[in-house]
């Protein structure tokens, strides 16, 4: 490489020797080339300017009164950093002992008295450059580092929000094939309901014509019990199918709870059940749908009352959880949910006789039901509903201990709405 490539003024030497007349030569060789010069008059000196100064090349005198050179390389060595500060020593005589003490002990070079100028420069100038050149390959391998864990960082933040989309656009799908199902849903309970109408007009009608058969009267009156069977679960169907898009006001949870418990209590279906109300104070307003998320609350309140005998127990909490465990959560409509708001908890905790491990996994799938008289669709519509909200409803039984339900909704207030 010619020599034109490197700029080495400004460079750092630190000269360490005792003797003035050789700190002269040496200055006065060293100061034309427009290096920052040091000096120390001792190893002691040296290990103290050293790592102030941070040298590019260190010449350094073998023969010292206090430490040695040797004793000044091997400390400077010792230290993190001037350890790679490349040591010239500097021998009275060429002996090869000396020269190799000199490098066992981490020299890279020599210079023996009296000086050769040119010999000085020359080696000066070398080891300048090679320090040059670590520098900069040092440099260049940080800044390599740097490109490259950048690069990591923004894989790692696409590959995220790749996932994100994908699980968005399944979302998405599932949604359009639901809102094709529920249109397809709408249009047979309709069709079916025209006909079980008939059939329900004829069975009365029949009922009325012939009342002393007492065996026909028995089979109609089965008839009609089925006609109520699929009736109710048509107009489940219905509903589920019915939930297209959810119409969001402000609301106090709290308070919509306490409405529905007094309605039941009202109509009389909570007359056997003990219930505990567990209300949170600091409870945040929210975006929800009102009516749909009624529904969910009487559907777990109806299941719980099904699931105690007499003199049962129904407790329902609320509880703010302020940080939003679900990062980055896609809510099932395909929008991402607001972050930072927290969210809502709602547990419905029953002492009713529980729910066996075998149907946990089934109980939220339409048409589940354990009552031959139910229709197996009030868990699914919730369990919708509840994910229309971005949020979501778990089930939790401890054997014959009775059973509780978890709902946690991201709290959204209408300027984060997307
Ligand atoms: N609190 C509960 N305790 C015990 N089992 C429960 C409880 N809630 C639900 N289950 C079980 O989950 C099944 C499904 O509940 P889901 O509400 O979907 O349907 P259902 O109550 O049987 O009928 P529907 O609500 O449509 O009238 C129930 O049949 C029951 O076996
Ligand atoms: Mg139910």
């Amino acid at each position: 490489m010619s020599k034109n490539t490197f700029d080495l003024r400004g460079m750092k030497i630190l000269i360490v020797d005792d003797t003035s007349p050789n700190i002269d030569v040496l200055r006065q060789t060293l100061e034309p080339q427009q290096y920052e010069i040091a000096i120390a008059l001792s190893g002691e000196a040296a290990l103290k300017v050293a790592p102030k100064f941070l040298p590019d090349v260190i010449l350094l005198d073998i023969r010292m009164p206090g430490i040695d050179g040797y004793e000044t390389c091997r400390k400077l060595k010792e230290n993190e950093s001037t350890r790679e500060a490349p040591v010239i020593f500097i021998s009275a005589n060429n002996e090869t002992e000396d020269i190799l003490e000199g490098f066992l002990v981490g020299g890279v070079d020599y210079i023996t008295k009296p000086f050769q100028i040119q010999e000085v420069v020359a080696r000066v100038e070398t080891h300048l450059k090679l320090q040059h050149l670590i520098k900069e390959h040092e440099a260049k391998r940080l800044e390599m580092k740097q490109v490259a864990t950048e690069l990591l960082k923004k894989n790692n933040r696409l590959k995220e929000t790749m996932e994100q989309l994908k699980s968005a656009q399944k979302k998405l799908i599932q949604s359009e094939k639901l809102a094709g199902i529920g249109r397809l849903t709408e249009s047979m309970c309709h069709e079916i309901l025209n006909p079980l109408n008939i059939i329900f007009g004829v069975t009365q009608a029949m009922e009325m014509e012939r009342p002393e058969d007492e065996n026909l009267q028995k089979d109609l009156a089965s008839i009609t019990e089925e006609i109520k069977r699929i009736e109710n679960i048509t107009s489940a169907l219905s509903d589920f199918s019915a939930q297209g898009e959810i119409s969001l006001e402000s609301v106090n949870i709290n308070q919509l709870i306490q409405q529905i418990l007094e309605k039941q209590k009202s109509k009389g279906r909570l007359d056997s059940v003990k219930v505990n109300q567990d209300l949170a104070t600091d409870l945040p307003d929210s975006l929800l749908d009102t009516q749909l998320m009624q529904q969910v609350f009487v559907n777990l309140v109806n299941n719980a009352r099904h699931a105690m005998e007499e003199n049962g127990t129904l407790t329902v909490s609320t509880q703010f959880l302020a940080v939003n465990e679900n990062t980055n959560q896609i809510s099932s409509n395909g929008s991402p949910v607001p972050q930072g708001l927290g969210h809502l908890r709602v547990k419905f905790s029953d002492t009713g006789k529980g729910i066996p491990p075998e149907n946990i996994g089934k109980i939220f799938d339409p048409f589940f039901s354990t009552d031959p008289e139910q229709t197996g669709m009030g868990l699914s519509i919730s369990h919708s509903v509840v994910e229309k909200h971005g949020g979501s409803i778990t089930a939790d039984s401890d054997g014959e201990k009775g059973a509780t339900f978890i709902i946690d909704l991201p709290v959204v207030h209408r300027d984060a709405q997307a």
